[in-house]
């Protein structure tokens, strides 16, 4: 459930008209919903209620300063992949203690910076990570709690570019090679081994593969005790995908997920944290176009949008589906008409849409595409110079603009030129 709701004829973001909004501001922009995202963040934090735990939001799904402050002022931890990133969630005031680091690949600058300015745990991605954070640890006089990320070689049954659990995909350890790693880990003197790490994939939308992998996590949790480890916190990860179609059947809900953690991970009485990301910001996000051109083509008509693929990659990069809807309400009964949706940028891969029904357009109409909270404007980019869009959050009748639209000279400005030109 979302707050993008039509109202009186006009589709609203909680209870402001999204025309106003576009009135305000131009298009295309983000709009995101502060009532979304929170619902989205306690369905979480309620489905594992009764299991100590911490819901550390994935950061990389959607990081402006406003919506981490929000999420922060519930209580979510954040789970952050750069020093970009940590530095993002400290700036928001989140507590070192409720930041997770995650990612393959952390440089010897940003495990300092993490550990000087307070962190949770490294989730640690491969032996040679472990010993950079290790010897930075060391110099720094601190130890750094670390869990290890098994890749437990479980299909997510999701978009390959996403499924991140399969041996073949570079994350984590192999499952085969965890007690090793962890007889490593548990002899480096800058380490202390707090738990286990998983995260198998994003937009997944069944259990069982979260279940297959848990299975496997407990397991783990059992060998690794046994060794002589004290492990007191598992990580999940995130991945519950969300309803891109409305028109579709619904991936399972937060609160069936957190009953199966707690059903399959409860006995080995750990702390869980899990990290969702697309779930809490997916659908608390729309994008808003106006349509420039209709424009016929030999066998079809293309609706020209002035937002593009740099604004929202995901059609492009995974054939992602989003829902497409008019600003004004369709009158109800009128037969739909089909068209190709694309943006402005010279490349045919920006296409946001093919066929697609929506009622009849004009120049100048709004048009919202949803589900564009999560990986929409994070991975924008000013591809073709079309300069990055605004942000706009809102939280009942009132709006803000939380990032602005760059004008063409900030643009250009960041560029410098060498003194021989
Ligand atoms: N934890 C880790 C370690 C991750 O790598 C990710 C996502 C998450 C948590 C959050 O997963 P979520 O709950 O959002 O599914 N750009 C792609 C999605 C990439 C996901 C990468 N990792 C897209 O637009 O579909």
């Amino acid at each position: 459930m979302d707050h993008f709701l039509y109202r009186d004829g006009a589709l609203y973001a909680e209870d402001v008209p999204i025309s106003e909004i576009a009135a305000a501001v131009g298009t295309p922009f983000y709009c995101y919903s502060t009532a979304t995202l929170e619902r989205h963040f306690r369905l979480f934090d309620e489905a594992l209620e009764g299991v100590d735990h911490l819901v550390c939001y994935a950061m990389k799904a959607a990081s402006n300063q406003a919506i981490l402050k929000t999420l922060a002022a519930l209580g979510a931890g954040m789970d952050v992949v750069s020093g970009g990133e940590y530095a993002r969630a400290i700036a928001a005031g989140v507590p070192g203690e409720r930041i997770v680091f995650s990612g393959v690949g952390k440089t010897r600058e940003e495990i300092s910076a993490a550990l000087t300015g307070g962190i949770r745990q490294f989730n640690v991605e491969s032996e040679p990570e472990m010993e950079a954070i290790n010897a930075v640890a060391l110099e720094l006089g601190k130890v750094a709690p670390i869990t290890v990320r098994v890749n437990p070689d479980v299909d997510a049954k999701t978009h390959a570019k996403i499924a991140t659990g399969k041996s073949e995909n570079k994350f984590g350890i192999p499952i085969s090679r965890a007690r090793d790693v962890y007889a490593h880990a548990a002899s480096l003197k800058g380490l202390k081994v707090i738990g286990i790490d998983v995260h198998i994939g994003s937009q997944l939308t069944e259990l069982e593969p979260f279940e297959l992998a848990y299975n496997k996590v407990a397991e783990l949790t059992e060998q690794l005790r046994a060794d002589g480890h004290e492990i007191t916190r598992l990580d999940l990860g995130g991945g519950l995908g969300i309803p891109y179609e409305r028109s579709n059947s619904a991936p399972p809900l937060p609160v069936e997920y957190g009953a199966m953690i707690k059903r399959v991970l409860g006995p080995q009485g750990c702390e869980i944290e899990i990290e969702p990301g697309r779930l809490i910001a997916g659908n608390a996000g729309i994008m808003v176009t106006e349509v420039i051109y209709v424009k016929e083509g030999e066998d079809r008509e293309f609706l020209i949008v002035d937002g593009a693929m740099n604004d929202l990659i995901r059609p492009a990069m995974y054939e992602a589906h989003h829902d497409i809807v008019p600003v004004v309400e369709p009158v109800p009964g009128e037969e739909p008409a089909r068209y190709d949706i694309v943006g402005p940028v010279c490349e045919s891969g920006d296409t946001f849409a093919k066929g697609r029904a929506l009622a009849t357009s004009k120049a100048g109409d709004l048009i919202a595409f949803r589900s564009a909270g999560a990986y929409g404007a994070v991975m924008s980019s000013e591809y073709n110079s079309r300069p990055l869009i605004p942000e706009v959050l809102v939280n009942g009748d009132q709006f803000a603009v939380i990032r602005r639209r760059p004008s063409y000279e900030e643009m250009i400005n960041r560029d410098s030129i060498p003194t021989w030109l």
